[in-house]
């Protein structure tokens, strides 16, 4: 990310860095995927938790910061208003399929699955209906969320290269220090599974999806 400032803003680090805390959480969830498609028990705590700290952490803090930056953006580089104008367009959709995930969730881990033996291991077989549509749920957001935090990177890039010092300060003032219940220093127990989670994820080796 180069900078006229000669260091990155704090404030542009900090959304960079929740992007990438945010991609460990759609790796998590691909992960569980696995597990279902594998017959593996599946700890639904997790996903549950994934839902809530986006849905509180982004609404509160993320896209606050988001919005001051690139309102900035757009009073000092013009030409970035239709970049900025699709990236709140995606903030609907990314919120709307996060509703349609959260759905599908409900519906499959609210069933029973059947044990089945299969060789030597029992698997725990979903209903069919409720697992394809759960999976194209997270497909969705999943593809979304990535496509999204690529298209803002590319525009912080920008922010970056035209915004002020003061410009920079001035977001900074604006913003109360958003609490970061599971990356952050106020970390909170309703989170320990998914934070478990993401450790787990953290050690295998990365797949390209
Ligand atoms: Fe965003
Ligand atoms: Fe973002």
């Amino acid at each position: 990310m180069p900078t006229a400032l000669g260091k990155v803003p704090a404030a542009a680090v900090r959304l960079h860095q929740d992007h990438y805390n945010f991609l460990k959480l759609l790796n998590v969830l691909r992960h569980q995927q696995r597990l279902l498609a594998a017959g593996a028990p599946v700890n639904w705590d997790i996903e549950r938790g994934a839902i809530s700290f986006y849905r509180r952490y982004i609404g509160q803090f993320h896209h606050r910061l988001e919005d001051a930056i690139y309102e900035t953006l757009q009073a000092r580089a013009p030409e970035a208003a239709a970049q900025v104008e699709n990236i709140h367009r995606e903030h609907r959709s990314c919120s709307e399929l996060l509703e349609c995930f959260e759905g599908a969730l409900i519906l499959i881990s609210g069933s029973t699955p059947v044990t089945r033996k299969s060789g030597e291991h029992l698997r725990q077989v979903y209903d069919q209906k409720l697992y394809d549509h759960y999976c194209f749920q997270l497909d969705e957001f999943v593809a979304r969320e990535r496509r999204h935090m690529s298209d803002e990177e590319a525009l912080l890039s920008l922010a970056v290269e035209h915004l002020s010092a003061d410009d920079w300060r001035s977001i900074s003032q604006q913003l109360s220090e958003g609490d970061d219940e599971l990356f952050g220093e106020k970390r909170v127990a309703r989170f320990d599974r998914l934070r478990e989670a993401i450790f787990a994820a953290d050690q295998r080796p990365q797949r390209v999806e």
